[in-house]
């Protein structure tokens, strides 16, 4: 079997997704080799010799992988259901920062007798959700502060993924149904899989127990 140089990338994001991956990483052996959070590099050797890890916003952790810039990545499956799992595999789910993709509007909010105005980020989850309710709707594409569109009259509900329910809360909104649950999920280039199969399948074992291993705890 030819063996590669080249070391695996795994493309990790950055924020909350990232303070839960490293614990489950470090659990499979594989530790940054200088504190990523007082760093402002964006590429990390680690104590695995065969792995480094990039740091990225999520929604472009798919798009490295899908290119095979990254071999792996770690994502919340909110942005793969927008974006769509072409030329990638989802072998594992990591279990961390779970969330709900769920639909909200303004405490006491009735369906208008007109098109109904979404603002949100996730516009292909929402399209696919409100057709399949057989709800007309006007989609408008935000990229962050979907909370503030119902208050500045943009539009009459959002699809935006809810945690502890504070930040509907506190601007008058209320959660109303749930689209999907949210957890990250580790992804890997269909190519990369061929070409590294013995260095990722180790891996994925590794984190698979890393997981357990977090579940039992
Ligand atoms: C997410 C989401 C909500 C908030 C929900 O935003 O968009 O605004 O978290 O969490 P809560 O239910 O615990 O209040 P995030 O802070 O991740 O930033 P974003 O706007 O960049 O997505």
């Amino acid at each position: 079997m030819a063996v590669s140089l080249r070391p695996l990338t795994l493309a990790l994001t950055k924020g909350r997704i990232l303070k839960e991956t490293l614990p489950l990483l470090a659990r499979a052996g594989i530790e940054p080799l200088e504190d990523m959070a007082k760093s402002r590099k964006l590429i990390f050797p680690t104590t695995h010799e065969n792995v480094q890890l990039v740091v990225m916003r999520g929604v472009d952790v798919p798009v490295y992988v899908r290119h095979g810039a990254a071999d792996l990545g770690v994502v919340g499956k909110d942005t793969l259901l927008e974006q769509g799992s072409d030329g990638l595999f989802e072998p594992l789910d990591l279990g961390i920062a779970p969330c709900r993709l769920m639909t909200a509007a303004p405490v006491g909010f009735t369906l208008p007798h007109r098109r109904v105005r979404v603002a949100t980020k996730f516009v292909n989850v929402a399209r696919d959700y409100f057709a399949r309710e057989g709800v007309q709707v006007e989609l408008i594409k935000l990229y962050g502060a979907m909370e503030l569109a119902p208050t500045m009259n943009l539009a009459d509900m959002i699809v935006d993924i809810v945690d502890t329910g504070n930040t509907l809360k506190a601007n008058g909104l209320e959660p109303l149904e749930e689209i999907a649950a949210i957890t990250s999920r580790l992804i890997v280039n269909k190519a990369s899989m061929r070409s590294h199969h013995g260095t990722i399948d180790a891996l994925l074992a590794a984190l698979s127990e890393a997981v357990r291993h977090s579940e039992a705890a």
